[in-house]
């Protein structure tokens, strides 16, 4: 396991936390697997119109009684919905809407939203460390997106 410098550790590290928390006071959208939704596509999460080409929208839902969050980016190819549990140890991770970074809290780890890969791992150690986030199948049908 190869090791990132401190100095960018701490350069990076920098830059993320402030906009990290400001993100955290905005509202959340919400969807649940158990309602709304639609046997074959899953949670309705909203209408398509809501993201727009390069952006990224957290989403907090219900399933199984348990909060989770789901992470939304629209790329040039398309809708990516990435679980919002760490890799490393599960801490829920946020979004770094000034630098178009997915951040975990617990020990900064930095993810891409647009792929889930891994930019840095925990505490500064590469990227090869953990892996990346999960996804979930996201789909648009008649101007709306689902998941599951
Ligand atoms: S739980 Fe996310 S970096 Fe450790």
């Amino acid at each position: 396991m190869s090791k990132v410098s401190r100095r960018g550790f701490l350069s990076v590290l920098g830059a993320l936390i402030p906009s990290f928390f400001m993100t955290k006071a905005e509202a959340v959208p919400t969807f649940s697997f158990s309602k709304n939704g639609d046997p074959k596509l899953g949670a309705l999460l909203g209408e398509s119109k809501r993201i727009k080409n390069g952006q990224t929208q957290i989403y907090s839902g219900q399933s199984g009684g348990q909060m989770i969050e789901v992470i939304l980016t629209r790329t040039n190819k398309g809708l990516v919905a990435l679980d919002g549990t760490c890799t490393h140890q599960g801490c829920t991770v946020g979004l770094d809407k000034a630098h178009k970074k997915i951040v975990c809290p617990c020990h900064h780890s930095v993810f891409d939203p647009s792929t889930g890969a891994v930019i840095l791992g925990p505490n500064g150690t590469s990227k090869n460390s953990i892996g990346p986030l999960n996804k979930y199948t996201v789909t648009e049908k008649a101007g709306n997106m689902y998941i599951k």
